[in-house]
């Protein structure tokens, strides 16, 4: 499965760098064509030339080297490969990539690749649970950069704790699993809607909900991880755009309607935003001003198109799966049944919002389908995104055959 994959492998200035040799080698006994970069420090723990005579090719060290521009420069080096794994991956080294840095041959590649990044980080226990360094993996997280964390155990300094760099099988593994899992989608297309929707009142205020984006944003997320081709249409939200993702923001329920419409057809589509259910009949084009003593001023409301029913109505265009959302406070499974027959979507996910599930991190959710009820137990949204999408790949893979 990895034959013929190109490998670019960054090995950085930590104990860890003997575990590359045999990493290196597993890849390379399975047909992997690997190229190394060492950095100053990692030179300081493994040499060039033991990484090249297992690579059998030659090792890149030095950013400035006219030699190594000429044959291959940082672009070409980053580029020509199918992912570029950072083995060990130090504090230091992490803090560079969360910050964009670029002042040496391995952090440029980073900077210059246009490939999925794998890190397999390594380092002391303190400095792993550093806030600085959850700080940068949580960037490099929403940078969309993959990781194999550190095992607990005993670390190189004496002391014990987590920091301990996976090993050569659990790296090589995760590659495995990385090269299995970008194909799943591929050739599929996906549209998500997230965030909620802005219904203006006047050039100043607007009417809302409390909805952050963070299911709909971790489920586009799911969706290009595994390859797919992803149209994430939202509404404001302070979530960064998801790395490989064709994003289209808008405010109001009308522009999502129109913008959803417009990407049409998708084979699958994710309808996760929290749509207002009514827009304002007459937005002001002035602030409506506060005379004292005035009355308030009466807000008509009018309903807003159910953007669900507009994709699960599009006839010929209509995608394969259609999955909605039901954000409930009370009765969450029977109101989720009823909107599955009411919406004729294929599946409802249902959770209860009466507690901090809108804008929090973990959602636990109910799969509501024609065949039953599923119930999820409490997990991260972005767990929750990856078991539905993952589902959701498996589904269109049946109707293919
Ligand atoms: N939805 C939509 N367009 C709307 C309202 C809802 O696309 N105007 C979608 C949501 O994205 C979600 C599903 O419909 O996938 C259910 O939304 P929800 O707000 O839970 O249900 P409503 O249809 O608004 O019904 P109610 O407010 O009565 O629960």
């Amino acid at each position: 499965m990895l034959k013929g994959k190109r490998i670019l492998l960054i090995v950085a200035g930590g104990i860890a760098a003997y575990k590359c040799l045999e990493l290196i080698r597993r890849l390379r006994d399975e047909g992997v064509r690997v190229r190394a970069i060492l950095t100053e420090a990692g030179a300081q723990f493994v040499t060039p030339l033991s990484l090249a005579s297992l690579t059998g090719d030659k090792v890149y060290t030095d950013l400035f080297s006219l030699t190594d521009e000429n044959e291959m420069g940082h672009i070409r080096l980053s580029r020509e490969a199918d992912l570029v794994v950072v083995a060990p991956a130090t504090a230091d080294l992490l803090a560079k990539m969360a910050a964009g840095l670029s002042n040496d041959l391995a952090t440029t590649a980073l900077m210059a690749t246009d490939k999925p990044v794998l890190v397999a980080p390594s380092m002391n226990a303190r400095m792993w649970s550093h806030p600085a360094t959850q700080r940068n993996l949580a960037q490099l997280d929403a940078d969309g950069i993959l990781r194999i964390d550190p095992a607990h155990g005993g670390l190189a300094c004496g002391e014990e704790g987590v920091g301990r760099m996976a090993e050569a099988a659990q790296i090589r593994d995760a590659i495995a699993n990385y090269f299995a899992s970008s194909e799943r989608l591929k050739g599929v297309r996906a549209l998500v809607t997230s965030g909620p929707t802005f219904e203006a009142i006047d050039p100043i205020r607007y009417i809302a909900n409390r909805s952050s984006g963070k299911q709909g944003h971790a489920i586009a997320d799911a969706c290009a991880r595994l390859g797919a081709e992803v149209t994430l249409i939202t509404g404001p939200t302070s979530e960064p755009d998801p790395h490989g993702v064709a994003v289209l923001h808008i405010e109001s329920a009308a522009e999502m309607i129109a913008a959803c419409d417009r990407s049409l057809p998708v084979d699958m589509a994710f309808c996760a935003a929290a749509v207002c259910d009514w827009g304002v009949a007459e937005t002001r084009p002035n602030k409506i001003k506060k005379v004292d003593g005035g009355e308030p001023p009466a807000i008509k409301l009018i309903p807003n198109p159910d953007i669900l029913a507009h994709i699960v109505d599009a006839g010929n265009r209509r995608p394969r799966l259609v999955v909605g959302f039901a954000a409930e406070t009370d009765s969450v499974i029977d109101n989720a049944k009823a909107k599955l027959a009411r919406k004729n979507c294929d599946w409802i996910v249902a959770n209860d919002v009466s507690g901090g599930t809108m804008g929090g991190t973990d959602n636990r959710v109910h799969l509501v389908t024609q065949s039953g009820v599923e119930d999820w137990p409490r997990l991260d949204k972005r767990e929750v995104a990856r078991r539905l999408v993952n589902r959701a790949a498996s589904v269109l893979a049946e109707q293919a055959q």
